[in-house]
């Protein structure tokens, strides 16, 4: 064997190794974990501003996670739309995420001016005291059925926390 089949050989190994490490680390939240496995969102607050047009729309909520498992949002589904997105806001100016982290132990905050989820075309136009459902889907945690309330274009949950 010369010395270049063993370079090639020893990468080839280290490759090997550290595919083996991450389907473990991948493996380890659903069996790992002493405390029950998988981790449980629970979530409050869900609202959607009542959209000016069947264009878009925005809605905001509290995701906490009470397990010792971090936790990603992968995705947020609904049956009014087909189209949505995790967005986050950076310098006034929004853009899309694939994910977001929801830490052990903490929370997820989708509020006004940060990040959010988003409606892209809507098949209907929600008015003031209507429910939307969301289904959030995560890394780890099974997913969860949020029904948000339509409220007035103003509302802003932080402002109401406030008083
Ligand atoms: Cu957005």
């Amino acid at each position: 064997m010369n010395a270049r089949t063993t370079r090639t050989l020893a990468a080839a190994l280290s490759l090997t190794a550290a595919l083996a490490i991450s389907g473990c680390s991948s493996d380890a939240g659903g069996s790992g974990d002493s405390a029950g496995g998988k981790p449980k969102m629970t979530v409050s607050g869900g609202y959607m501003p009542e959209p000016v047009n069947d264009k878009m729309a925005g809605a905001f909520m509290v995701i906490k996670n009470d397990s010792k498992t971090a936790d990603k949002l992968t995705g947020v589904t609904s049956p009014l739309s087909d189209d949505l997105q995790i967005h986050e806001s950076k310098d006034q100016k929004m853009q899309q995420v694939h994910s977001m982290d929801v830490p052990a132990n903490g929370e997820l905050e989708l509020a006004r001016g940060g990040n959010h989820v988003m409606f892209m075309g809507l098949k209907n136009t929600p008015k003031v005291g209507d429910k939307v459902t969301v289904e959030l889907h995560f890394e780890k945690a099974d997913p969860v059925k949020v029904e948000l309330d339509v409220k007035e274009r103003t509302y802003n949950a932080q402002n109401s926390n406030g008083h």
